[in-house]
């Protein structure tokens, strides 16, 4: 299993130059990176440049992914973006539950569910993002309700089909924080999502799955969630605004 490097840009980068631009620098940057998968997850409207870019670049480590999508692949859904719409431009990867998403445009468990599922019916890959909040954390419920959001997000998902998921663990209170989860906590944690995946499937899939850390990840810390606790790859936000600091984290591992 590769490690993943994720780049949430979210929704920074006010000119389709300046992500050209730091597209380009990041590209730069990691030409000769050959052990993890980078993945790019710009804002929708800066896909088409992106993938024209890659294309022209046949050597490179980036992979193209969205922040989010619908989950219909097409129809009379005003405002919404498809994921075929995605995979035609590109795309190899979804994230799907982000908890800025939960939080602000109140997406709830049920409608994380349509997405991982439309996402695996087009064949591309969820990224799916879990983690409690502070308030949660601090009654702790953190495997209550991590339990909640991983069945919730899986119903009618198959055995077959949970291997293609990628789980990101983002607790709530670490995103943009700049305070880090520690990694003993993030460790306990991954844990847990993997007892949770095998009571729902079983223990060697549970085994398999791919598990990843986000929440003010940084070059100082990163190796603390891949090398010491476990996870195969980080979810980045912030820090893959920065070029160099991008970089470094990408070569920590
Ligand atoms: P920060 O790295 O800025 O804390 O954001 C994490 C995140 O939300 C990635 O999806």
């Amino acid at each position: 299993m590769k490690t993943l490097i994720i780049a949430n840009w979210k929704c920074n980068l006010l000119t389709a130059k300046s992500a050209e631009e730091l597209f380009k620098l990041l590209n730069k940057g990691l030409r000769k990176i050959r052990k993890a998968e980078i993945v790019v997850c710009p804002s929708f409207i800066y896909l088409p440049k992106l993938s024209e870019l890659l294309l022209r670049r046949k050597k490179t480590r980036i992979r193209l992914g969205a922040q989010n999508c619908f989950w219909e692949g097409k129809g009379s859904y005003t405002g919404e973006v498809s994921p075929i719409m995605l995979k035609n431009l590109g795309c190899k990867y979804i994230i799907v539950g982000h908890s800025e998403r939960r939080k602000f445009l109140n997406e709830t468990n049920q409608m994380i569910n349509r997405k991982v599922q439309a996402i695996l019916s087009f064949g591309l890959i969820p990224i799916l993002c879990i983690g409690e909040t502070k308030e949660d954390k601090e009654k702790g419920k953190i495997s209550i309700v991590l339990r909640s959001q991983i069945e919730n997000a899986l119903k009618k998902v198959s055995k077959k089909e949970i291997g293609k998921i990628v789980f990101a663990y983002e607790p709530r209170w670490a995103i943009g924080t700049g305070k880090a989860c520690s990694s003993d906590e993030a460790c306990v944690a991954r844990l847990l999502i993997q007892k949770i995946i095998a009571q729902k499937y079983s223990q060697p899939t549970a085994k398999k799955i791919q598990i990843l850390y986000g929440g003010s990840v940084n070059s100082a810390n990163v190796a603390s969630f891949v090398k010491d606790a476990g996870f195969q790859g980080v979810l980045v936000g912030s820090a893959s605004l920065d070029p160099n600091e991008f970089a470094k984290i990408v070569k920590e591992l």
